[in-house]
């Protein structure tokens, strides 16, 4: 059977950035932004994106495009005989299931929290009751799970009707609905009165608070997040590589995905900051910005029902792109492997994911005495740390290692294939930093994540 490739380059552009445009830009960055004190971290996040996310982004899609097929196979077709690169899939693959075993349940909140603002349920309480409701909510396992389900079946229901009209044409108007949505909401949030101070804290860097947390902490955190962001280093990108033609040279396409994706990063501290100082809130509040602080700013606002719903179908939008492009990667990773259809592969998938979002979903109730990275911390936390901390820069650095040195594809054939077409190339004389400059620093970074995570 002939492999589907896009319809188009803009669906290629619009579908990448739909995968790595997700909870790490509208929730992730604000958050992880608020905690290490704003615009210094907001300048070392964008030098990381730059010197070490873009160039394994063009890696990934290079050894996408030129193997044609997902990490099941991908290794296998590009790597020196005898080599074992390609065990690496294993760890790809379940870095995509991990993902989505915590995503998806997530997913199923920013639905939750869409009906109820549409509703207008959070009208006239106050802040202690807002926060109540998200407790409630984490008590209520059945409700959790049945939103869980609608977002897998819906995301699934998407990749089941194949790549150019289920997941390009779909994604495609969830991201350019998702951008215009965005933009309205920054524009109503930069105008309200009292903005100013939020714009300040976001824009203005302040050494003096990165400091306080510890430079290398900041630094190996924004690291984290930019590969993060990127949905790099388990194929997740990988797999749209594979279904371009050669018609456009590589970096010139990372580079557009990047922008998008810093663009909707940026947007949405625009909203949140803002928004958070001008009513008197602290943005420093972690995970739970998005779910208790945010529906309290809703409230004391303006037309704060209509602002809020739009503001949840933007989470959701983000977020059902990154599960519909993950998804396609589990399916397509399934069908390389067995070469069975579509259809077996989505059936069988949809309930493994399902079954294997449980765990999470049951960790804030019936499983909540387990608290696998110490007190206060979840399933999701676990779950969140493997991928993030661990199988995102280890996989990065495979990645790097297998397209830069003799012992993997090499450097001659990685050029080559990132080169090959129009547009802006991948230049020849940064070989010596990515070869040996990058792997060092993200091995450095990645262990002072551990340090300041466990010694701490
Ligand atoms: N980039 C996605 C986000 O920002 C998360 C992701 C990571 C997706 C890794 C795929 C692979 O939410």
């Amino acid at each position: 059977m002939k492999r589907e490739k896009f319809g188009s380059r803009l669906g290629f552009i619009l579908i990448s950035a739909g995968c790595a445009i997700g909870l790490g830009n509208v929730w992730r960055f604000p958050y992880i932004t608020g905690q290490y004190g704003g615009a210094a971290f907001v300048l070392i996040y964008l030098c990381c994106l730059v010197l070490l996310g873009l160039p394994i982004m063009i890696m990934e899609f290079s050894v996408g495009r030129a193997a044609g097929c997902s990490i099941a196979r991908a290794f296998e077709r590009l790597e020196p005989l005898g080599t074992k690169w390609h065990w690496y899939k294993w760890f790809g693959i379940a870095g995509n299931y991990l993902l989505m075993m915590f995503y998806t349940t997530i997913g199923g909140w920013l639905l939750i929290y869409l009906f109820k603002m549409a509703a207008g349920s959070f009208e006239g309480m106050d802040t202690a009751r807002i926060q109540g409701e998200f407790s409630d909510l984490m008590g209520q396992p059945v409700l959790m799970t049945v939103f869980m389900v609608a977002v897998v079946v819906m995301c699934f229901g998407v990749v089941s009707l194949g790549l150019q009209k289920g997941v390009e044409g779909i994604t495609k108007i969830m991201m350019v609905l998702l951008l215009a949505l965005l933009i309205i909401l920054a524009v109503r949030a930069v105008t309200l009165p009292g903005a100013g101070a939020g714009l300040e804290f976001y824009l203005l860097p302040d050494f003096g608070k990165m400091k306080e947390a510890g430079i290398m902490e900041v630094v190996s955190a924004a690291m984290g997040q930019s590969f993060f962001t990127l949905s790099l280093g388990i194929g997740a990108m990988e797999i749209f590589g594979s279904y371009i033609d050669k018609k456009r040279a590589l970096p010139g396409e990372a580079v557009c995905i990047t922008i998008l994706d810093t663009s909707v990063a940026l947007i949405s501290g625009l909203i949140i900051f803002p928004a958070s100082f001008a009513f008197g809130v602290n943005p420093d509040s972690g995970p739970n910005l998005i779910f208790i602080t945010l529906p309290n700013i809703f409230n004391s606002m303006a037309g704060g029902r209509l602002w809020g719903a739009i503001f949840f179908l933007c989470m959701f939008f983000a977020a059902a792109s990154t599960i519909i492009a993950v998804f396609e990667n589990i399916i397509a990773f399934a069908m390389d492997l067995t070469g069975c259809s579509r259809r077996k592969a989505v059936v069988i998938n949809l309930i493994a994911i399902i079954v294997l979002s449980m765990p999470c979903v049951l960790g804030y109730n019936v499983l909540s005495g387990f608290a696998p990275l110490g007190e206060g911390s979840a399933i999701l936390d676990l779950e969140d740390f493997i991928v993030s901390n661990n199988l995102l820069p280890l996989g990065s650095l495979v990645y790097v290692l297998f397209c830069t040195t003799r012992y993997g594809w090499g450097w001659k054939n990685f050029l080559k294939e990132a080169n090959t077409g129009q547009g802006p190339k991948f230049p020849k004389w940064v070989r010596l930093y990515v070869t040996i400059v990058v792997p060092i620093i993200v091995l450095f970074l990645f262990i002072q994540g551990y340090w300041s995570k466990f010694a701490s």
